[in-house]
């Protein structure tokens, strides 16, 4: 397999002000170096007091800059060294005066003239009271920034250092992961390619509290998203009810039925590159969903099915008119026969790609992390891949449809 996480190799600088946030931007360095970025620090002299450079080496294995550093013995020229190199300047957390100063081109700190000197992407994370956040000089500097093309993520609403409950806390470090890492896949392979994915298992309602669906824990879809969203793909995500948080950058569509599905299935695929079909679509549904819960001394009650549309099916008509999605995915989900039964379904669903797994392993059924997958192409490729996690069978799906695209 070719492709890496957009985290490996790349360098990220980060900038830290003065605020009680500088310990989660300590956690945040950590896990940015776990996986696999090069984080180098700079502090401000208002960070320093809050937290020690030594922290930040600690954790990054790579040296923490503090003012001192700007004359020092590597002379004046760090602050264009350090902006050069870096794929993005994160500060986090960001306080008032440090926005201010970079909105307007002050640069009396190493890391504000790190900031004016930078040619690279710059994020910054807020963090500061709820009533400098709301003032509206800070809200005009944060617009000048956002106009020059800032990446601004927060502040959230919650608890803040003087006690107070309102917005000015630092977005949550697993949310900032998140967002470094779309900003970090910007210009991958995929950018101005739109990929639709749809997860999760259907639910068609039986009346207003109870609904016929199945395992799908929409697992699979949501690493498909991620692989995709990775390599800089634009992603419509459309998902039925899973209980998975959603990759930053999706563009998210919720839907219950196997109808909904179809629905927003439809408006998405126009001039798309795409499709991967990784939902569990439920086969049947009742013909009427009861307006009022069925009651358990009504007796047993006669559920009568319809079948519901074939979402694929649908699609292959689609295409066969406007050539989109240029490429369509589906899955087989077999208990028996599995790459008989698959190649049949591809046939039948006008595919480009099926993905069959053996639903009866525990190591690749639905609630899984695991799965075990054989991809099969229409052009008669056959792959049998080793139990994977469901992030590296989605990492392989996503480079086979690259390939398909770029022929
Ligand atoms: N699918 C679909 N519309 C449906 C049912 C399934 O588009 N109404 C899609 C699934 O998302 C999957 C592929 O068709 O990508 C195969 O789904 P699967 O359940 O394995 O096959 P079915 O066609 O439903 O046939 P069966 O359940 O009888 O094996």
């Amino acid at each position: 397999m070719t492709t890496t996480s957009p985290f490996s190799g790349k360098n990220i600088l980060l900038g830290v002000t003065g605020s009680i946030a500088c310990y989660k931007a300590a956690d945040l360095a950590s896990k940015l170096t776990q996986a696999g970025v090069k984080v180098q620090t700079i502090l401000t002299p208002s960070a320093e007091k809050f937290i020690s450079p030594l922290t930040f080496q600690s954790v990054t294995g790579q040296r923490a800059f503090v003012d001192k550093d700007l004359w020092g013995n590597e002379g004046h020229i760090q602050h264009i060294g350090l902006g050069l190199g870096a794929d993005l300047l994160l500060i986090a957390p960001c306080s008032a005066n440090t926005i201010a100063k970079i909105a307007h081109g002050i640069a009396d700190t190493l890391l504000t003239l790190t900031a004016l000197a930078a040619r690279c992407p710059i994020m910054i994370a807020p963090a500061m009271d709820g009533g400098m956040f709301s003032n509206p000089a800070t809200q005009e500097n944060l617009d000048i920034l956002r106009k020059r093309g800032f990446i601004i993520m927060g502040p959230i609403e919650g608890r803040m250092a003087s006690g107070m409950i309102g917005l000015g806390r630092m977005m949550e470090v697993t949310d900032l992961y998140n967002h470094i890492r779309l900003a970090l896949s910007q210009n991958g392979p995929l950018s101005n390619r739109h990929f639709i994915i749809t997860a999760g298992g259907t639910q068609e309602p039986l009346d207003p509290v109870r609904v016929l669906s199945n395992r799908s824990s929409g697992k699979q879809g949501y690493a498909l998203a991620q692989a995709a969203l990775d390599q800089g793909a634009r992603v419509t995500l459309i998902s039925a009810p899973a209980n998975l948080p959603i990759p930053a950058g999706a563009v998210i569509f919720n839907v219950n039925t196997a109808k909904e599905m179809l629905q927003a299935v439809l408006s998405a695929i126009p001039g798309s590159d795409a499709l991967i079909m990784a939902a569990a679509v439920a086969d049947f549904q009742p013909i009427r969903s009861a307006r009022q819960k069925i009651k358990k001394d009504q007796g047993l009650p006669e559920i009568k099915f319809e079948y519901t549309p074939d979402i694929l099916e649908k699609v292959a008509d689609f295409k066969a008119k406007t050539g989109f999605p240029r490429v369509v995915v589906g899955f087989a989900a077999e208990s028996q026969d599995l790459v008989k039964n698959a190649q049949q379904k591809m046939i039948n669903k006008h595919l480009d790609i099926i993905v069959a797994n053996d639903i009866t392993s525990p190591l690749s059924g639905f609630t899984a992390d695991t799965n075990q997958v054989t991809i099969i192409e229409s052009t008669g490729v056959l792959e049998e891949l080793p139990l994977l996690s469901k992030y590296e069978v989605a990492q392989t799906i996503i480079e086979k449809i690259k390939q398909r695209l770029s022929q």
